[in-house]
């Protein structure tokens, strides 16, 4: 291994364009692989875009290339940013374990898929572990480090060093469940927000109102927890015992997604989803995230 660690990223999309430029500029010796040409070539001036934006003058470099199996090799730190594609990602963690030497760590950034399906057609299992990042991955500064049954535990350990050493907040997560423990909590929302709006409660904007006028202003400091402890678990065990029998959430997707997506309605990107969107809209939206989470992320003098 040389002095400064390689780390190939696989898949230079939304997401790995994003991790490379994390990595980069922590440097690390970074290959990006991508198999579709245009998607590899757009990385470099994706990542230059996003440095521009954030003001940040670092020149940064990252290799890029075509061939799966070239990237991987010398590595000492992969991270898959790939389709979310079961039989894909199989595909992609059983040529990199072939390709990697033996203490390379190979880590997924699937959303919400089990560490152990993925690294199923894997031999050599106990340095696969989840790393699953939050768009974009340069901002948003949790980082879920997923034990699944065959990553051993200093593989574990190794990743969540490597992770605050590069300014993000890693969190383990010891069971391999599927969804994690963001994705879980960030679905239940959706999915009771989504019932709301099927069942006629109330519209899709007032949904949004509620989280962002409401409980959503607290939630960047106050987490669910802490703020049950806050009002007093009394309270709460009432609250549960009155509603909880009452939600009967949905254990398929709403019927609403479901008729929007059939329709061609997929949000921001087709002009409609569950409410419409002009292009001016949905990029005052984009850059409005963009200039909290970047605000956040200087206040906390976090540098992911
Ligand atoms: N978008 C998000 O907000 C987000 C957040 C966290 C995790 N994720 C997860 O990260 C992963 C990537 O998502 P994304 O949003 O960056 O998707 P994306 O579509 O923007 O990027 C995926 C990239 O993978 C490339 N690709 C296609 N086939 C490939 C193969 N066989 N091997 C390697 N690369 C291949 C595509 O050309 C594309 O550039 C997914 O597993 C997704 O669930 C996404």
């Amino acid at each position: 291994m040389t002095a400064v660690p390689r780390a190939a990223v696989i898949g230079g999309g939304l997401m790995g364009h994003g991790i490379a430029q994390v990595l980069a500029l922590a440097g690390l010796e970074v290959v990006v692989h991508d198999p579709v040409p245009e998607a590899l070539a757009a990385v470099p001036q994706r990542i230059a875009a996003n440095l521009e934006t954030l003001g940040i003058a670092a020149d940064v470099r990252v290799a890029l290339e075509p061939e799966l199996e070239a990237a991987a090799e010398g590595a000492a730190w992969v991270f898959e940013a790939a389709p979310e594609n079961l039989a894909l990602k199989q595909e992609v963690f059983q040529r990199l374990d072939a390709a990697t030497p033996p203490e390379a760590i190979l880590a997924t950034n699937t959303s919400v898929m089990r560490v152990g399906d993925i690294a199923a057609r894997a031999q050599r299992r106990g340095r696969i572990v989840g790393t699953h990042w939050w768009n974009p991955p340069f901002l948003v500064p949790l980082v879920e480090v997923v034990q699944g049954p065959d990553s051993e535990p200093h593989a574990i350990e190794r990743t969540i060093a490597l992770l605050r050493s590069l300014g993000k907040t890693p969190v383990h997560v010891r069971r391999d469940v599927a969804g994690f423990v963001g994705n879980r909590l960030q679905h239940a929302l959706w999915r009771e927000a989504f019932d709301l709006v099927d069942k006629g409660v109330c519209d899709a904007e007032t949904v949004d109102t509620v989280v962002k006028a409401g409980f959503g202003r607290r939630l960047a400091v106050l987490g669910p927890i802490e703020n049950a402890d806050l009002v007093g678990l009394d309270l709460t065990l009432a609250i549960h015992e009155y509603v909880l029998p009452q939600l009967d959430p949905p254990s398929a997707p709403s019927s609403g997604l479901r008729r929007r997506v059939a329709g061609g309605e997929l949000g921001m990107k087709t002009g409609a989803g569950f409410r419409t969107w002009s292009e001016r809209e949905a990029a005052a939206v984009r850059e409005s995230v963009l200039d909290h989470l970047a605000g956040a992320s200087n206040e906390n003098g976090a540098s992911g």
